[in-house]
């Protein structure tokens, strides 16, 4: 059993719905509390179980196969958390991490000091956040940043000043492109490749036949909470290319998963994945991109 904390567990949250899209973020970090109680861990994420608390737990329970699937949860963070690491050694000095949610990587990864590194979210659920990790010491010099992603003046002003403090810049973006249609995604792709610093961009990518899955199992509930799933390209990684990036490497949930000896044996018969478009095929998979 997890451990879990009742700290911040407000009246609100006493049926355990999904309130809106930041409970998604309770919801991830789940599943890496349960990888860091596993004795074979990809990672460990000490602080998830708190982050998550009962609400996070109880989500992951209680949506349409919200507790499945563990292991791509797990593939997802270890391949950020690879390219993360690849952009810093490649000369990153300040990583800009887009919804970061409940991610714990400042605390959790081995990270210069002297890195900068700005989490981006919605105001609830950073000072959610930054309650309950008042006393915790960050590996690096981290700020958190309450804004909404798709106000744009204010998201270019973010990305202005962030441009104009670092040598190199880095953005994560994990687990919210598909929460916005394909013409917000791709402005949001404009404003970042508008900085001349920003070298790397990390991302999460559904192909339209995972899009459809996931739209007809969780998504029914999370779209009813407003936070539905919208992003699935049928051109995959290559749609970013037209707004200035440039896809350097793509590595899919399931092959990753299945070198680690955790893809579930009934979809094994899913590999190799095809080549070219995966169209109908249900892919996700994380995706390392350079600005053209
Ligand atoms: C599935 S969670 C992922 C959180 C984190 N990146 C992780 O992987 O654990 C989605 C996150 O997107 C954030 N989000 C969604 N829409 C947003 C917006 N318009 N502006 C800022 N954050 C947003 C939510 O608040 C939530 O924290």
């Amino acid at each position: 059993m997890m451990t879990m904390t009742t700290t911040t567990t407000t009246m609100a949250d006493s049926n355990f719905t999904v309130r809106g899209v930041s409970d998604t973020a309770r919801w991830v970090a789940y599943f890496r509390a349960q990888e860091t109680l596993r004795s074979d861990a990809l990672f460990r994420d000490p602080l998830a179980a708190r982050l998550a608390g009962e609400h996070g737990f109880h989500l992951a329970n209680t949506l349409a196969d919200g507790n499945k699937h563990e292991w791509a949860w797990v593939a997802r963070t270890y391949l950020f958390d690879r390219f993360i690491s690849r952009a810093i050694q490649e000369g990153a000095d300040l990583v800009v991490n887009l919804a970061a949610g409940l991610d714990a990587r400042p605390y959790r990864m081995d990270l210069p000091a002297s890195l900068q590194w700005i989490e981006v979210d919605l105001p609830d659920i950073v000072s959610y956040k930054e309650e309950i990790l008042e006393k915790e010491k960050p590996h690096c010099r981290l700020e958190r940043v309450s804004l909404d992603l798709s106000d744009e003046q204010s998201r270019r002003d973010l990305f202005g000043e962030v441009n104009s403090r670092a040598t190199k810049v880095a953005v994560a973006a994990e687990g919210l492109l598909m929460y916005f249609t394909p013409e917000e995604v791709a402005s949001l792709a404009k404003d970042l490749a508008a900085g001349q610093r920003f070298q790397n961009w990390v991302i999460d990518l559904a192909s339209p036949g995972q899009l459809r899955l996931m739209q007809r199992t969780t998504g029914k509930q999370l779209s009813e909470a407003g936070a539905a799933f919208k992003f699935g390209p049928p051109e995959g990684a290559d749609f970013f290319v037209p707004y200035g990036w440039q896809p350097r490497e793509v590595q899919g949930l399931l092959k990753t998963a299945a070198e680690f000896k955790r893809a579930p044996a009934e979809l094994l018969s899913l590999l190799p994945e095809p080549k070219g478009k995966f169209g109908g095929y249900p892919w996700t998979g994380v995706c390392l991109m350079d600005r053209r």
